[in-house]
């Protein structure tokens, strides 16, 4: 009796509360998920490769531009040579989907609190940076259309509305095949959507220091084996991710943080001999640039759309 009472009483940190509850979803729930339902079927490369040749042409506005995920960040973000727009997709409490970041409005706009819980009506009384409105999805896709430009989603809610409105927005406009990738860092959110319709591309986002780096809290861990221990976690999720995952949804993007592409974490030959095909983020250096688009000739993310000289 008295080790139930000693395991009731343990007070778990937030670390082990997270890593126990990663395990628990990679190692069993999304196995257990995929293998009852069955893998997919790859998502097809010459689709892909279409996209990601239009695309290349120039760098990927991560979130959009400034300010973030605004059409306003679009259009400039067009004029200085993007091809396309990372942006980030969110639900309103009465169920409109619109483009934010963040879960809280108040780094971005003159007000306060969780967007999720606020309506569309109040969403729209809000500026951003002081001059731009928070776009909906549909406004967004219109503007995309309008500039020629080509647009990564990232799906950031569990809402389970979000997989049907995805869904329904390339039933209806089938021109966004060719003009919209779907990505996430959940892949349960992916699985879904491609069950749904299997010509819908979508991308895994990842990201292999999520134990070890947490950007919210960016101290260095400095008890060795409690990083040993972080860096073996890091290694299995991204190696379940990379590997199983990616055979079971049928992906053929996958889009890791460029340290791990620059720390060779994420291998660019093994996953070229594949088929499968690498987007970066976020590159903001003019020397990391130069490296990503001539050396390794992979499409990327970055807050500066020109190079560091002719921002100055
Ligand atoms: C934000 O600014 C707009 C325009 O300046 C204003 O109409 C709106 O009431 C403001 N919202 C809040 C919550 O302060
Ligand atoms: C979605 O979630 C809401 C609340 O969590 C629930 O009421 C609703 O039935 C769910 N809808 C579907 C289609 O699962």
């Amino acid at each position: 009796m008295q080790i139930f009472v000693k395991v009731a009483r343990w007070k778990m940190n937030p670390l082990a509360l997270r890593i126990i509850s990663s395990f628990t979803y990679f190692v069993f729930v999304v196995p257990c998920h995929f293998l009852f339902r069955g893998f997919l079927a790859r998502n097809s490369l010459s689709k892909l490769d279409y996209i990601l040749e239009g695309i290349k042409k120039g760098p990927i506005a991560h979130r959009g531009g400034i300010p973030e995920n605004t059409l306003t960040a679009f259009r400039k973000s067009k004029t200085a040579g993007a091809t396309a727009v990372e942006v980030d997709l969110q639900m309103t409490r009465d169920g409109h989907p619109v483009l934010f970041h963040d879960d809280a409005i108040d780094r971005l706009c003159n007000g306060s609190g969780q967007l999720k819980d606020m309506t569309l009506e109040h969403i729209k009384t809000l500026d951003v940076d002081g001059h731009a409105k928070i776009p909906t999805l549909h406004e967004a896709i219109s503007a995309i259309k309008e500039l020629e430009m080509y647009m990564l989603l990232e799906v950031k809610c569990y809402n389970n509305q979000t997989v049907n409105i995805v869904t329904d927005l390339f039933k209806s406009d089938p021109e966004l095949y060719e003009r919209i990738v779907v990505i996430s860092f959940f892949p349960h959110i992916l699985y879904q959507i491609r069950r749904i319709d299997p010509d819908i591309i979508v991308g895994l986002v990842i990201r292999q220091t999520v134990f070890t780096v947490d950007p919210n809290n960016p101290q260095k861990i400095t008890n060795k084996w409690k990083l040993m221990l972080l860096r073996a976690v890091d290694r299995i999720v991204a190696g379940l991710l990379l590997g199983f995952v990616r055979k079971v949804l049928g992906l053929s993007l996958i889009l890791p943080h460029k340290v791990d592409i620059l720390e060779e974490r994420v291998d660019v030959k093994y996953f070229h001999k594949e088929g499968v095909r690498l987007v970066t983020w976020t590159v903001n250096l003019d020397e990391e640039k130069e490296y990503f688009s001539n050396v390794l000739q992979l499409p990327f993310m970055t807050d500066h759309v020109l190079s560091q000289e002719l921002q100055q």
